[in-house]
């Protein structure tokens, strides 16, 4: 096998390309390589060396299909510190985003040139994990404690210019990276420069208050996760030490994340995020063009849409029910892209031609005649929706792909209401769909593999996370939603509080618990739901009454200042409501309940379990494909911690047979809510977790 690193001479330059797509990660042939690269030069004529690579970017980090598997010599540590080693000097050109172990091989070279548009970072925190090859020691002693560990603990890219005004990198560079790195090792050369190490650098000085300040902000920021503050105490602790006693201590924290389970969900998030958007089905099938969107609708979510459209790059034509309606939408739009101006995102000339150039407002659907995709996002109602579609049956040009946002209609209806079926789809935005990164693509019955393939296609022009969902009320995650909130309204009315219910839940690690939620979208959200399936509703599934009555109180909400919760000026972010309590109280004494204590870690196995069994449910149905796809439809749209990995990945981390166990214990109350899933049921006789379905 040729190896990934191969070694050129240009004059008394010796040039070490690295050439492993589609990331260069440094995986073993690529240590292995750097490893003999770097014993040639050591022995050459050569007098100093370039590290560059080819492709897209320089080094993206350790190859993170390696870990929790045998490590392969050499490891990533050594080889940064054989290139610190070398007698003569080393540059490293970086293009592209030098990210965690790239970072590290190039702090462990002499000399940093880094091209214009480029990015360096440590990303491992996000992997809980931390810089394990001499990040947390090398950075602080180059830049500074305190700036370093911001960038270690927060994660994020630093762009070039910043990186140079840190002093990470020593020069920018317009050119490729090959010329660039000649160029620079000219200079040296001629400037009879040797080599500089990091590693000879005095230690950098720690300013305690700035650190305790730093820890408080990170802890907040981070709750519930270990690797950001254990990330910090390898920089703190290094700081005072000598720099191989520093990357001892590193390595041995490093190694004590790499044992948490924290690490092996959020490398499950990672691969996960991208392994969702490949179909087996979608290979080498061509999506259809994109150029032009239609939404109808420019409410919460036909607004939210058309904004994210126009984000990144799609012109848009937006319909409205009249011209007051269509006034609207527009400012609505304004609105939500001033706020992208006011975050940075977004330039204020960039936005003026987005509203001048790329979006049209009309009330005529004619409007719409060259519109390559078009999503409708009017009422949840089937008969409304069932009209647009019979006026996009007539207006839009044929192979235009239609797509209906609901939150739980039967697309297949939808669908067999016009004459070309073949093209619709269910495209199902989250709010604020500008922000939300879930897109679940629903697949009806007669969805030609094209325009699936064009749904999936605008999620990836939109930098959405796309699922692929089959047809049901709710889809992946309206339906499982459905089924964890009621098992939540269960224990309220057994006994535990709505208030105790949403605190087990954010201590469990989710951004609001389920009340709060409910708040924030507004009560009638549930209340519609309920009211559509009440004539359904099979006779034993048991509701509570009281969300109807708050609702009916006129309780909707934050938008009305009370919905469970009260909110004013003194609590902007909720109280509890003694009012909603006695409401509670009333209802169980009229059903002759007799109200027991809930402990938090029971309401979480409980609330979990439901959800837990109804993702089973919906895996075993094949409305979702893998489990991976409910866990990301749930890291992406449903506020579930990621370091947890998403409900299925937790549910094989705390042994399927535990779940089971406490469905069947719940089941001694209500045996027609807690009916195991056939799935559940046959991976625990068969001794397997979810992750065996993920392929
Ligand atoms: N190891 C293994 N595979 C990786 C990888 C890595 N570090 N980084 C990316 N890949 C894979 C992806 O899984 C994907 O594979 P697929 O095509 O089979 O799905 C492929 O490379 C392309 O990746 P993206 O789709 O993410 O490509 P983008 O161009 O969108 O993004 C990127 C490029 C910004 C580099 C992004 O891939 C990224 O953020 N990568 C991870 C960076 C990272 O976390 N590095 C730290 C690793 S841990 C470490 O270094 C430990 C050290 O301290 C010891
Ligand atoms: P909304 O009430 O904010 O907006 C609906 C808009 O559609 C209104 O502005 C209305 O004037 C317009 N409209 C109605 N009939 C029309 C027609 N015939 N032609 C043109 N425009 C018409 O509603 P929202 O919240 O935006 O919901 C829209 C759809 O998105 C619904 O199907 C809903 O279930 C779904 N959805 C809503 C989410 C949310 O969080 N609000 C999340 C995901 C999906």
């Amino acid at each position: 096998m040729t190896s990934p690193v191969t070694y050129e001479t240009e004059g008394e330059i010796a040039l070490i390309r690295i050439d492993n797509p589609p990331v260069n990660a440094a995986g073993q042939a690529v240590r292995a390589g750097l490893e003999q690269a770097l014993a040639r030069f050591a022995e050459g004529p050569e007098k100093i060396a370039v590290l560059y690579a080819g492709g897209r970017t320089f080094i993206a980090g350790a190859d993170i299909t390696e870990f929790g598997k045998p490590p392969q010599p050499p490891g990533l540590p050594q080889v940064c510190d054989l290139l610190e080693a070398q007698e003569k000097p080393m540059v490293c050109v970086i293009h592209g985003t030098a990210l965690g172990g790239g970072l590290e091989v190039a702090l462990g070279c002499h000399y940093r040139v880094m091209l214009q548009g480029a990015r360096v970072g440590l990303p491992e925190v996000t992997l809980g994990i931390l810089p394990g090859a001499g990040g947390t020691q090398r950075l602080p002693r180059l830049i500074g404690l305190l700036p370093a560990a911001e960038i270690i603990t927060s994660a994020r890219q630093v762009p070039a210019a910043e990186a140079l005004e840190l002093g990470i990198v020593d020069a920018l560079s317009a050119e490729e990276p090959r010329a660039a790195g000649l160029a620079f090792a000219r200079d040296l050369l001629a400037q009879g420069a040797g080599p500089r190490r990091i590693g000879e650098m005095p230690n950098p000085e720690v300013d305690a208050d700035g650190v305790a300040a730093l820890r408080e902000k990170v802890a907040r920021a981070n709750p519930g996760q270990v690797a950001q503050l254990t990330a910090l105490d390898a920089a703190v602790r290094g700081a005072p030490m000598t720099l191989p006693e520093g990357l001892n201590e590193e390595r041995r924290l490093f190694m004590t994340l790499m044992d948490s389970p924290q690490r092996g969900a959020l490398i499950h998030a990672f691969f996960g995020e991208r392994k969702v958007a490949q179909l087996p089905e979608l290979k080498g099938v061509q999506p259809r063009p994109l150029a032009q969107i239609g939404v109808i609708g420019g409410g919460t979510m036909g607004g939210g849409i058309a904004a994210a459209c126009l984000l990144s790059g799609l012109s848009v034509v937006l319909i409205e029910r009249d011209a007051e309606a269509v006034a609207r939408a527009r400012a609505g739009i304004e609105k939500t892209l001033a706020g992208s101006v006011k975050r940075g995102k977004l330039k204020a000339e960039k936005r003026d031609t987005l509203l001048v150039d790329m979006l049209v407002t009309s009330e005529d659907y004619a409007a719409l005649g060259q519109a390559d995709l078009i999503i409708e996002a009017v009422f949840e109602s089937m008969e409304v929706k069932k009209e647009v579609f019979a006026q996009l049956d007539a207006v839009a040009k044929p192979g235009a792909v239609l797509a209906t946002n609901t939150s739980y209609l039967d697309v297949n209806e939808i669908a067999a209401s016009i004459n070309r079926p073949a093209d619709v789809l269910g495209l199902h935005f989250f709010s604020p769909a500008h922000i939300m990164r879930l897109l679940e693509i629903v697949d009806a019955d007669k969805t030609a593999p094209e325009v699936l393939a064009t749904g999936f296609a605008l999620a990836k022009a939109l930098k959405k996370v796309p699922v692929r969902a089959g047809v049901c009320d709710g889809f992946i995650g309206n339906r499982i939603l459905r089924v964890f909130r009621l098992s939540a309204d269960h224990m309220v009315l057994a006994g535990a509080s709505p208030y105790q219910i949403d605190r087990a839940l954010t201590g469990f690690g989710f951004a609001m618990g389920p009340y709060a939620v409910a708040d924030l979208a507004g009560l009638d959200i549930g209340y519609m739901t309920r009211q559509r399936l009440r004539p359904i509703k099979d006779p034993r599934e048991r509701w509570g009454e009281w969300p109807d009555r708050l609702h009916e109180m006129g309780r909707l909400g934050r938008k009305t200042g009370r919905g469970y919760y009260i909110y004013d000026d003194e609590t902007p972010n909720g109280r509890p409501d003694p009012e909603v309590d006695q409401m509670i109280a009333a209802e169980r004494a009229a059903q002759g309940i007799t109200p027991r204590d809930f402990s938090d870690e029971e309401i979480i196995e409980r609330y979990m379990a439901a959800m837990i069994n109804e993702a089973a449910k919906v895996v075993g149905e094949g409305i979702a494909r893998r489990p991976l796809d409910v866990d990301m439809v749930f890291l992406f749209g449903y506020g579930f911690p990621r370091w947890r990995g998403g409900p299925l990945y937790y549910a094989d981390h705390i042994g399927l047979d535990r779940v089971l166990s406490t469905i069947q214990q719940a089941a001694q109350d209500d045996a027609w809510f807690w009916q195991p899933a056939p799935l559940l049921q046959k991976l625990v006789d068969e001794g397997r977790g979810f992750d065996s379905l993920n392929g």
